[in-house]
């Protein structure tokens, strides 16, 4: 039988969720947004039978809900996930998974008690190149992956200024905690390793500077607050003795915008990148997926080609998740690694605030 999905929120996010939800088959039961006139342009747009303004509300009426997604601002994501597994749904839940470490392990014990499913959208991973390079990884033609370096950098790229994006006490943080696909996806190559350690500098030049406002975002709040960082640049070792570097910024003065992770592998190096145009995705963007080999005497550097995918796996990440409550997939995530990402950005706040080195228990 179809799944039936309660959304939480009606954003922008939302499109990539529902066209994800129905390829894999399942029924847009309920949209539910504390703003009414959202959820019910949304309930019309999508054919989604119920509305509600109160997360509670839906969860105590719709008994026969099997999921719920969140898609609100970051703050919330601890307190509905943990609404909706208590009362017995599978959750899938927007990125970053809550606000810090302890808020996400809070979010694993619950979906434990429950006996359900919680994943996070971290749709990067469903890319076609990601799907590609796990395939290499997986066939072991890559080998242990010693060291990685992962990058998401914008160069006016600030999402609105005192909405929620810049409030840390709303979003947990800046670029690191909003742009924490990249330093995911490395890990995920690199099969998570635990971490041991961070050192790491965080900067907030430009955070007041409203030349380095991005195209993208949420209203200006003329009295909210803005008060996280504008890039973070950090380094990570493993348990393993593996090794991640990585730079994320919303304004940082590079040439263009950068998402991208590079490895290098015992057999192979790699590279999974996108080069956005001057203003966002245009047709200036170009895609990269490549893998690096020694043969026959000769360095070769083989190109993988992908279907082009603008969404970034949003759509395919969302459909992983009800095919993963059917059966028909593995998770492409867990809430362990979950964990293990917040830990690292934990870390990293807090060496750029010690100056010091800091260990992951
Ligand atoms: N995976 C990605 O590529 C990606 C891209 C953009 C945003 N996001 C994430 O998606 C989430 C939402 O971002 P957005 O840009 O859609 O935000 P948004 O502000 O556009 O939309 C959020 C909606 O949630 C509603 N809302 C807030 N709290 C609520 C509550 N308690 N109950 C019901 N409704 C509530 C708001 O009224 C609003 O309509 C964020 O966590 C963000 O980090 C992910």
């Amino acid at each position: 039988m179809a799944k039936k999905i309660g959304i939480i929120g009606a954003g922008g996010m939302l499109q990539y969720h529902a066209a994800g939800f129905k390829a894999a088959g399942a029924e847009l039961h309920a949209i539910c947004d504390m703003n009414q006139e959202a959820a019910h342009e949304a309930a019309k747009v999508y054919g989604a039978p119920n509305v509600f303004a109160d997360s509670q509300k839906m969860l105590e009426e719709l008994k026969d809900l099997d999921a719920v997604s969140i898609i609100t601002p970051n703050r919330t994501h601890r307190p509905l996930a943990l609404q909706a597994l208590q009362a017995g749904k599978h959750v899938f839940c927007e990125k970053p998974p809550a606000l810090n470490a302890a808020e996400v392990k809070q979010m694993k014990e619950a979906a434990e008690n429950a006996g359900k499913t919680l994943m996070f959208n971290f749709n990067n991973r469903a890319r076609p190149e990601s799907y590609a390079l796990r395939k290499y990884i997986d066939a072991g033609e890559v080998g242990a992956i010693n060291s990685a370096q992962a990058k998401w950098i914008r160069r006016t790229g600030i999402p609105g200024f005192g909405g929620w994006f810049t409030n840390k006490e709303l979003s947990g943080g800046g670029p690191l905690i909003d742009l924490l696909h990249m330093v995911d996806l490395a890990l995920y190559y690199m099969d998570y390793p635990v971490p041991s350690c961070v050192l790491a500098q965080t900067f907030d030049d430009f955070i007041q500077d409203k030349n380095f406002k991005g195209p993208w975002g949420i209203p200006d709040v003329a009295d909210g607050v803005t008060d996280v960082e504008s890039a973070a640049h950090g380094f990570v070792r493993f348990q393993t003795g593996q090794v991640l570097n990585f730079q994320v910024s919303w304004a940082e003065m590079n040439k263009r915008e950068e998402v991208s992770v590079t490895f290098q592998g015992r057999k192979a190096g790699g590279m999974i990148r996108r080069l956005f145009g001057s203003d966002g995705l245009d047709e200036t963007a170009i895609d990269d997926c490549e893998l690096y080999v020694q043969e026959h005497g000769r360095s070769v550097n083989r190109s993988i080609v992908t279907e082009p995918n603008e969404d970034m796996g949003r759509i395919r990440s969302a459909e992983n998740f009800v095919r993963s409550i059917n059966g028909e997939e593995d998770p492409l995530n867990t809430p362990d690694q979950a964990l293990a990402l917040m830990k690292i950005i934990d870390a990293t706040y807090e060496s750029a605030k010690t100056g010091r080195p800091v260990d992951i228990a």
